[in-house]
């Protein structure tokens, strides 16, 4: 996969791109860029955002930004581009739209600052508008690095084994439920035990089990008790 990540703070992504899961699709043949809507703005002094029309409080990314950064980058190839605007009025995240992203050769996250981006850019610029929750971040800085972390693991040569990612939460294989308890030694600790089943060596009944409280979790989360 080829992934851009547009932004204002391009050093925000230091970090994750020393993590060993994204080392690992890089090392595998992904390309990852986080791209600075500085480098490329028509305005002078590095000026990226400007005052609400209508009034208000806080500054708004101006669309020309966006734009230009996106043609510096694509040119006129960037039309069959998946582009997704982080944003908190967004769809919302989830492992649907993970595997989904996971499956486009390029992949596009524009991160907006201040108040918010100009619409314009939504309506004409992005295919997509996701939010990772229903609360306020600073920037889209952390929503983009949630959706780039989903999505990156989802591809060949993420994780260290192949099955790891098979019968994690909200696969298939557990039926889209999340993921099960797991234990390991010591099996009693400060009298904490681990369930019997477990240690019975009993291959059917532990996937039985696990099945049953994955379920359980599944309807827990949903608002069950
Ligand atoms: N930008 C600011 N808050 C956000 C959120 N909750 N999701 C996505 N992008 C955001």
């Amino acid at each position: 996969m080829r992934l851009d990540v547009f932004t204002l703070f391009p050093e925000w992504f230091e970090w994750f791109q020393t993590q060993r899961h994204v080392r690992n699709v890089v090392a595998a043949g992904s390309e990852l860029r986080f791209i600075d809507y500085r480098e490329t703005t028509p305005l002078g002094a590095g000026q990226v955002d400007d005052s609400p029309y209508g009034g208000g409080a806080g500054m708004v990314m101006r669309v020309d930004v966006v734009d230009a950064a996106l043609e510096a980058a694509y040119g006129a190839e960037r039309g069959a581009r998946r582009t997704v605007l982080l944003t908190p009025s967004g769809r919302m995240f989830d492992e649907e739209l993970a595997i989904d992203l996971a499956s486009e050769p390029e992949l596009t996250l524009l991160c907006g600052r201040y108040e918010g981006i100009d619409e314009r850019v939504r309506e004409h610029l992005v295919t997509d508008a996701v939010s990772i929750g229903r609360y306020v971040l600073a920037g889209g800085e952390l929503a983009a690095m949630v959706v780039a972390d989903a999505v990156l693991r989802k591809l060949p040569g993420a994780l260290g084994h192949a099955e790891s990612a098979l019968e994690e939460s909200f696969s298939d294989a557990l039926e889209g439920h999340p993921e099960y308890p797991h234990y390991t030694r010591p099996a009693t600790y400060r009298g904490w035990g681990v369930p019997d089943v477990l240690l019975s060596g009993d291959h059917e009944r532990v996937r039985g089990w696990r099945l049953e409280r994955s379920r359980e979790r599944g309807e827990t989360a949903s608002g069950g008790s």
